[in-house]
């Protein structure tokens, strides 16, 4: 059987629901994760990636641990899927798919490097048992470009994901997808420059989208906390929001008090090794936003 959950949330039964007075979304979440084991920086395909720079891959695999470490004990459920050597940025499992109500729609990557990683991560759903699954025609990198909102889905263009792909995904999972044109190179993706807290509270840094996406922006979101340039810059907005948790990079100290003041319990986790590739909390993180049973 379906449930509706608090503000209209799905939740199915393998979601604990927790009955909250203030209205916020279930608690328990089901993540996909990618294990660093061949993490690197071998090519740059965005502004943060130096190839040259090196990366210590013993101290990206602690960090990474410890992100998965603090999701189970905040009572989330983590999957894991086996890591691929030769595909550095697989640990970025949040560009591997988008998943709703348990139909999965697959990844196209804008890259060559990365190609490999969209068959890859269709395979794992499917051995995983999840029976809707679709190829995409058009590119595509996952929930790093979309994000779904309640009804809603919201998604990027400009860098990675071509707004093709936004019809493509409306189709396949029935829900009104909203194009969001991303323009600073930096904030190559949505989920780099903008976060949920609650179906209708998102976190957003205004510089990296157009004029006309942060109008869109401002009448969908009228409660919307408007993150600085410097909680950017440390990819702040690459945070994991369980309805009362944030899961937030620790450089992000600006933001953290804010949401502190807002009720929020702030987990700051350190993932600069990450970071050398562009990634943070929520790159590392697909949400299975599993059907019910
Ligand atoms: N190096 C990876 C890339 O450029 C980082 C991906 C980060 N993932 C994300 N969801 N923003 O594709």
């Amino acid at each position: 059987m379906y449930h509706r959950g608090l503000n209209g949330v799905p939740c199915g039964p393998r979601e604990v629901f927790v009955a909250r007075p203030d209205g916020l979304a279930p608690l328990t979440r089901h993540y996909l994760m990618c294990r660093p084991t061949y993490f690197a920086v071998e090519y740059a395909i965005n502004p943060w990636m130096d190839p040259a720079a090196g990366v210590d891959r013993a101290r990206a695999l602690d960090q990474w641990e410890a992100l998965r470490d603090l999701y189970l004990r905040l009572g989330h459920r983590v999957s894991e899927i086996t890591p691929i050597e030769g595909l550095p940025d697989m640990v970025f499992a949040a560009n591997g798919a988008l998943v709703v109500d348990g139909r999965v729609y697959g990844a196209r990557f804008a890259s060559a490097e990365r190609t490999p990683e969209g068959p890859a991560y269709l395979e794992w759903f499917r051995e995983a048992g999840y029976t809707e699954t679709r190829e995409p025609k058009h590119v595509n990198e996952g929930e790093g470009d979309f994000l779904t909102l309640g009804e809603v889905i919201l998604a990027a263009t400009g860098f990675r994901t071509e707004a093709a792909a936004h019809q493509e995904a409306e189709r396949f999972l029935g829900r009104p997808v909203i194009t969001l044109q991303l323009t600073d190179p930096r904030f190559y993706h949505l989920d780099t420059a903008l976060f949920a807290l609650s179906e209708d509270r998102v976190v957003y840094y205004p510089g990296a989208f157009s004029a006309g996406s942060q109008r869109v922006l401002r009448s969908l979101y009228p409660d919307a906390l408007l993150a600085t340039e410097e909680d950017a810059a440390v990819l702040g907005l690459n945070a994991v929001c369980d309805g009362r948790n944030v899961v937030l990079a620790a450089e992000a100290t600006g933001l953290a008090d804010r949401l502190r003041a807002l009720g929020y319990t702030v987990h700051p986790v350190e993932l600069d090794e990450l970071r050398k590739a562009g990634g943070g909390a929520k790159c590392c993180t697909l949400e299975l936003r599993d059907a019910p049973l």
